[in-house]
């Protein structure tokens, strides 16, 4: 049976504020979380509804690069865009706020530096690419070299983008910088990683033991995660955009995005318990609260394996979540959506050209939401539910039960009666017509 909680707190992924966002997003995540919210809020739950912008990261670096410009005007444009048409399509936020906030460094920085103090941490050193051009080392997506794979010259660090094959840079052949052209050399440097080995039997308890009702592509994916052995993860980088590790000999050192833009969620909870005069532990560590991560499936590790640990590693009666629902992808007219190659169904834009019909849209991605495959969307699609399903079945009821509520009842709902005995009356009746 269902335990009954006092109170939901409900997260969505921070949308990276490198680009607006397309139906891909709203389809996987918004749209889902912010019904559940709105139905919570009908039953008369108590709900903290959480969102911001993830504003730290490679994809904002490479980003600003492209442009010329700093990321922190990046991620000023992007955030102000992503919040308005959040806004503008009726999202019910009780904040949305963003990583780049001061509560959110200082929280990031107090939580790494909490582990970091009770020894939670490995520390190793490790050689890595370095650009001697630009005098800083390289993260993988930085790096581009010859595929082994498929031979394609334009090949990242991290993936070949021809082939789809996952690489690591080592793998690369003749690797280079992507910022200089600089052929790259190696060197020494010092990070941090979290033994993530360190918590599998808790892991494996938590969820393949205790939560066998979420959805079986979560479920699975955390299961092949530990079944093929969990390994110690960094959880810094050599970066100068991100928050500063707090301590010393870490010059030059951010935390990785995925350290930081999980906390966000509890940073943007401070930020909005700190206006309403609440009190934010209660919503992070009550066994009262239920927390539901809203997520699409490229996240399920996050927030399923590397945030739980970090909760768990902090203690402090930190809750871990109560459900993940991660939802597969939406493809676009048969193709993958694509910011790179502009393939997208972008929110600003869909607002502007569509005013008022944010309900159309939000109808047509719940009846064909991606929840257990990747699903399509297409245009065809969205007039035909317009037409068919919102216009002539669903107009027509309306249409109807308007016209019998004038005709039987004077315009307006009658007070409820006992349903069951008017049933029975009219069942008696219907016989005794019969008869
Ligand atoms: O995949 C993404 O777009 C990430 N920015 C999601 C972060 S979710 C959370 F951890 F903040
Ligand atoms: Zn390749």
């Amino acid at each position: 049976m269902e335990k009954n909680f006092k109170r939901y707190l409900i997260t969505t992924a921070l949308p990276y504020a490198n680009g607006p966002v397309h139906i891909g997003h709203l389809a996987g995540v918004y749209v889902p979380a912010d019904t559940y919210v709105r139905y919570l809020r009908m039953k008369g739950e108590d709900v903290l509804f959480i969102g911001g912008s993830d504003e730290h990261g490679v994809p904002v670096t490479i980003k600003a690069e492209k442009e010329g410009v700093t990321p922190q005007d990046i991620v000023d444009r992007y955030h102000e865009m992503i919040k308005k048409s959040f806004e503008d399509f009726g999202m019910s936020y009780d904040i949305y706020s963003r990583t780049t906030s001061k509560i959110h460094h200082a929280t990031a920085a107090e939580f790494f530096e909490k582990l970091y103090k009770e020894g939670k941490f490995i520390e190793r050193e490790t050689e890595q690419f370095f650009d001697p051009e630009r005098n800083k080392f390289l993260s993988d997506r930085y790096i581009i070299g010859t595929c082994p794979k498929c031979g394609n010259d334009r090949a990242y660090g991290d993936q070949c983008e021809k082939c789809g094959s996952t690489l690591s840079p080592e793998e690369l052949i003749d690797p280079h910088s992507a910022i200089s052209g600089a052929k790259l050399v190696k060197k020494m440097t010092k990070h941090w990683y979290l033994p993530l080995e360190q918590y599998e039997t808790w892991l494996r308890q938590w969820i393949l033991e205790g939560h066998k009702e979420w959805k079986t592509n979560v479920y699975g994916q955390v299961k092949s995660w530990l079944d093929g052995g969990l390994q110690p993860r960094a959880v810094t980088r050599d970066l100068d955009w991100g928050v500063p590790v707090p301590v010393k000999d870490a010059q030059g050192k951010v935390l990785y995005v995925w350290f930081d833009a999980p906390i966000g969620y509890i940073s943007n909870t401070k930020e909005i318990c700190e206006k309403r005069g609440d009190n934010w532990e209660k919503w992070w560590k009550s066994e009262d609260t239920k927390m539901v991560h809203f997520i699409g499936k490229d996240n399920i590790v996050f927030h399923c394996i590397i945030f739980p640990c970090m909760l768990k590693a902090y203690g402090d009666g930190f809750i871990v979540p109560e459900n993940v629902p991660a939802n597969e992808f939406l493809n676009l007219e048969n193709d993958k959506i694509s910011t790179s190659r502009n393939w997208a169904v972008w929110l600003h834009e869909y607002l502007q050209e569509f005013p008022g019909k944010q309900d159309i849209l939000r109808y047509v991605l719940t009846a064909n939401a991606p929840e257990t495959k990747d699903n399509n969307f297409t245009w065809k699609d969205y007039q035909d539910r317009n037409n068919n399903e919102l216009l002539a079945i669903f107009g027509n009821f309306v249409n109807r039960i308007l016209v019998l509520t004038h005709k039987y009842y004077e315009g307006a709902v009658p007070a409820l009666e006992n349903l069951n005995e008017r049933l029975a009356n009219s069942s008696k009746t219907t016989s005794s017509a019969k008869e």
